[in-house]
């Protein structure tokens, strides 16, 4: 294993780079990681880790994983389920929000830059710190509220009804697309942004849920819903295919029939 330090780049300062793939191997790559602990009183810097492919599995997170596991273990990541469904390892590679779990390797072309998600404060390396995103979602009640006495079994759905789901129960909150959102970027105090709005609209397409209207007079408001400029680097980044602009959109336009 191989230490030394690179010139400095403009933006982050370079750090050490860990050459850990044997001169035997075949199939190497550079991966460019940013790494910032606060409490060391340093500031950011991008280390290079030079690895086997043949050691790893196809995906960024694998070899995210053998990094940790073989070569550096204090580079600190969220992971979990490895299969693009609890959304903890969502961060930015080659330059875009996506999960690394999800992500090839070989779709990557040179170096493969990982930083973490943009715009939210670091808690260590690729681990944002979500604690807003986490207060607004809570903000829109996430869950199903009714009023009328719950049946003796459950709130039926015809299978109409449940297509409206369709589109939206799917999102696993990653905050891939939020974190994209430059209206996001400037205004995430007050602004929702889309992966909470999709979740909110999740709620008021419920054919089972009784609280539309407070669910609507809730998001009426400048910043909270009409921060949204329609850009769309959320539905382009969204991992899993989802189209929170359009939910965002569904929203704005029930406003609009409400007002009428
Ligand atoms: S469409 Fe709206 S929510 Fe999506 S990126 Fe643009 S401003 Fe943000
Ligand atoms: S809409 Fe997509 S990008 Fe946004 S939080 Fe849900 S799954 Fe992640
Ligand atoms: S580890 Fe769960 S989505 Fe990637």
């Amino acid at each position: 294993m191989v230490e030394f330090t690179l010139p400095a780049n403009s933006r982050v300062k370079s750090g050490k780079t860990v050459r850990s793939a044997s001169k035997e191997a075949k199939r190497t790559r550079r991966f460019r990681i940013y790494r910032y602990d606060p409490d060391s009183g340093e500031n950011p810097r991008e280390d290079v880790f030079e690895i086997d492919l043949d050691k790893c599995g196809p995906m960024v997170l694998d070899a995210l994983n053998h990094i940790k596991n073989d070569v550096d273990s204090t580079l600190t990541f969220r992971r979990s389920c490895r299969e693009g469904i609890c959304g903890s390892c969502a961060m930015n590679i080659d330059g875009r929000n996506t999960l690394a779990c999800l992500k090839p390797i070989d779709e990557v072309k040179g170096d493969v830059k990982i930083y973490p998600l943009p715009h939210q404060p670091v808690v260590k390396d690729l681990v944002p710190d979500l604690s807003q995103n986490y207060a607004q979602l809570a903000s829109v009640k996430p869950w199903l509220q009714t009023q009328s006495p719950a049946p003796s079994r459950e709130r039926l759905q015809s299978p109409e009804e449940r297509e409206k789901l369709n589109g939206l129960y799917e999102c696993i909150l990653c905050f891939c697309c939020t974190t994209a959102c430059p209206s996001y970027w400037w205004n995430g105090d007050r602004y929702l942004g889309p992966a909470v709005l999709l979740q909110a609209y999740r709620f008021i397409a419920d054919s089972r849920d009784e609280m539309t209207g407070e669910r609507l007079d809730n998001l009426e408001d400048p910043f909270r819903l009409y921060r949204c400029h329609t850009i769309m680097s959320c539905t382009q980044t969204c991992p899993k295919g989802l189209n929170p602009a359009k939910a965002i959109a569904e929203i704005k336009k029930l406003l609009v029939e409400r007002r009428s």
